[in-house]
């Protein structure tokens, strides 16, 4: 085993993820570090989902798909045998595509993680929904509203509530795949402000489809590309600088500039 760098948080080594017989990812390996967001970009179907869904064993809910090699968050092994799934989950949370509010209020929505973790006391749930309401800049828009449904406020608003959910539960790291993509340009503009702002805490991993917002956003770029057998494949990772300014691989050129994908 290598030396787990001072500065990366989660880690994959020769990673492998099938599904049944279709082998998805190959070999990757890969650190990403703590306090900054790394985006994952490549072609519709490169694995960039599935390679999200590692970290928190999401992939752990789809029957057919098994994982070799190491996957490590800090020092945890994250598919050892000691580990335990939903304590992972806890540590690792999870933005998706579409806002996925719960039918109900603002307030149970946010607090519905502290609530099943054992968090009780309605002062304390109170905090809570206010300070992550606060963090993603949505306490002044809806501390008045706090009992009304979810499901009526507007989509980009939905996604700003699901991050606060996810923070509720005292992550460590956020993994958000396009949770853009439904979402208007303004929208999207405060998702990301918010994307930076949460970086200076925790280790965001971001799916885009978006290479302006991968080059807008993150720190460090992961090119995914599928090979010659149809295989997902890390086909170049560095830092988003060198990734969109001095590519080292022809294909990823050839991506960030457009010519495919
Ligand atoms: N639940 C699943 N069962 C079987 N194959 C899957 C499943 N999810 C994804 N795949 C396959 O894995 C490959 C990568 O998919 P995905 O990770 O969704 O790529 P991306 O997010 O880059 O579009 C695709 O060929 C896809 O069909
Ligand atoms: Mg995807």
């Amino acid at each position: 085993m290598s030396e787990i760098s001072e500065k990366s948080r989660l880690r994959t080594e020769n990673l492998n993820l099938y599904y049944g017989s279709r082998h998805a990812l190959k070999d990757i390996t890969m650190e990403i570090p703590s306090r900054a967001i790394t985006a994952i970009i490549g072609p519709s179907g490169c694995g960039k989902s599935s390679l999200l869904r590692v970290f928190n064993r999401m992939n752990d809910l789809i029957p057919e798909a098994r994982v070799e090699g190491n996957v490590y968050l800090d020092k945890i092994s994250v598919y050892g045998e000691e580990t335990d799934a939903v304590a992972l989950r806890k540590k690792v949370g999870m933005v998706f595509q579409k806002p996925n509010p719960f039918p109900m209020s603002i307030f149970d929505n946010v607090v519905i993680g502290p609530r099943r973790h054992g968090v009780k006391h309605r002062d304390e749930l109170e905090s809570i929904a206010e300070n992550c309401l606060r963090r993603v800049a949505l306490w002044e828009d809806v501390k008045d509203n706090l009992r009304q449904s979810a499901l009526n406020l507007p989509l980009g608003t939905q996604q700003q509530l699901c991050i606060a959910r996810t923070l509720a539960i005292e992550p460590e790291v956020i993994l958000m795949d396009e949770s853009c993509s439904a979402l208007d340009p303004e929208s999207t503009m405060r998702v990301e402000e918010l994307m930076t702002e949460l970086a200076q805490s925790y280790t965001i991993m971001i799916v885009t489809h978006s290479m302006e917002q991968a080059a807008r956003v993150s720190d460090m770029s992961a090119f995914m590309m599928i090979d010659d057998e149809k295989i997902g494949r890390l086909v170049e990772y560095g830092t988003t600088e060198q990734i969109f300014s001095t590519p080292k691989d022809k294909r990823t050129e050839d991506y960030i500039t457009g010519r495919y994908g």
